[in-house]
């Protein structure tokens, strides 16, 4: 059949691994798809830099517009990061009738109902599955695989930085600063960590995680946050010491009609499953009233994992586009949010 051309915003760690999985899946992608998919062309901002993945014959520019109106390209992987440049290009994708796949939850958990409004209006995919614990299918894993459960509880690790830092820090003994440092030169920490440390990212990823298993209008305001950049190397060895280990932990209950949100470091016993995730690995535990206890498990960060969530979108875009239909990763809202009092 026609090939499917794919316009990338973003060459960095996660662009680069979709440019790789494109290349290396080809055989794969043809016989799922019956066509052949390929990147055209990648929005960067310095044309010069050294780049560790081959672009071949793929058309690098400074101009979004080449890319945006570009009439041959079908499908837009936003991959660049940021929250009002990202936004205004998606947009203008979706203006032009092009498929969006992004892995930005910074603009999904703050735009996810306007950018889905946006999409149907224009009858356009919008996926991001890559935006939630990177290589882990948890969207489709509740999307899809939970669709018809009721779920009242989502809980786990969903950074991979502070689980990286607060794995060398009581595992090495390594200083937050220098397992931070690491953390970054491995591609897991944002462009800016503050985000990861602060406990932000894994709030935006809550409240995306809320929206899906809850349906509802989870916002990012509604999550109480705490990050570990005041945990010491002293806290976890004394932890330790009584059996516990410290981990970032995100927490969306929805119970009798109300909702509780929040983010932060708790002591969790050696025992507990959570406990064992370890470096940038993501954990998420969802309990469903049908199905009862379910976890899921994989890398949460980092180039190939947060690709390959990448390509599971495109696949999907591609299936649509084969099928003439639509699709999205969100659900319209259907009971009211009602935030649970604290009882502190
Ligand atoms: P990087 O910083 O490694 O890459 C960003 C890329 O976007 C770079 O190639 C950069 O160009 C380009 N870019 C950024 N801003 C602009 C702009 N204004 N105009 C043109 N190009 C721009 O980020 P990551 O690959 O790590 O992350 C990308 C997105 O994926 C983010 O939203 C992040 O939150 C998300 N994500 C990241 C994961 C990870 O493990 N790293 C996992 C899951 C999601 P240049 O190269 O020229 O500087
Ligand atoms: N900075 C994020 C993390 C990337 O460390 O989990 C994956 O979303």
């Amino acid at each position: 059949g026609k090939s499917v051309s794919i316009g990338l915003l973003g060459l960095g760690v996660v662009g680069s691994g979709v440019v790789h999985l494109i290349k290396n899946h080809q055989e794969k992608l043809q016989h799922q798809l019956g066509c052949d998919v390929k990147v055209k062309s990648i929005l960067v901002r310095d044309l010069e830099k050294q780049r560790d993945v081959n672009v071949g014959d793929i058309l690098l520019t400074t101009n979004p517009n080449d890319i945006l109106e570009d009439a041959e390209i079908d499908i837009i992987v936003e991959v660049m990061g940021g929250i009002e440049i990202a936004r205004e290009y998606i947009h203008k994708a979706f203006q032009a009738k092009k498929h969006v796949v992004t892995a930005n939850k910074d603009l999904v958990a703050l735009y996810g109902r306007e950018l889905h409004e946006m999409a149907s209006k224009n009858k356009c995919d919008f996926y991001y599955e890559a935006s939630v614990a990177g290589g882990i299918p948890i969207l489709r894993g509740i999307n899809d695989g939970l669709s018809s459960d009721r779920i009242e509880k989502v809980m786990g690790i969903v950074n991979g930085t502070t689980n990286y830092i607060l794995t060398k820090m009581s595992d090495d003994g390594l200083s937050y600063d220098v397992a931070l440092k690491q953390a970054q030169e491995l591609g897991f920490a944002e462009a800016d960590p503050t985000s990861d440390v602060e406990g932000l990212d894994a709030a935006r990823k809550m409240a995306i995680l809320g929206r899906l298993a809850f349906s509802m209008d989870v916002d990012l305001d509604d999550v109480e946050v705490k990050g570990i950049s005041d945990i010491e190397l002293e806290d976890l060895k004394y932890g330790e010491q009584l059996g516990y280990t410290m981990k970032l932990i995100g927490y969306a209950d929805f119970q009798d009609k109300e909702l509780e949100v929040n983010v932060q470091p708790t002591f969790l016993a050696n025992n507990h499953p959570l406990s064992s995730v370890k470096d940038e690995y993501n954990a998420v535990y969802v309990y469903g009233k049908a199905v009862g206890e379910t976890m899921f498990y994989g890398p949460g960060a980092g180039s190939l994992p947060t690709a390959s969530a990448i390509m599971a979108d495109v696949v999907a875009v591609i299936k649509n586009i084969q099928l003439g239909t639509t699709g999205n990763q969100y659900v319209k809202p259907h009971f009211p949010k009602v935030l649970k009092t604290p009882d502190r």
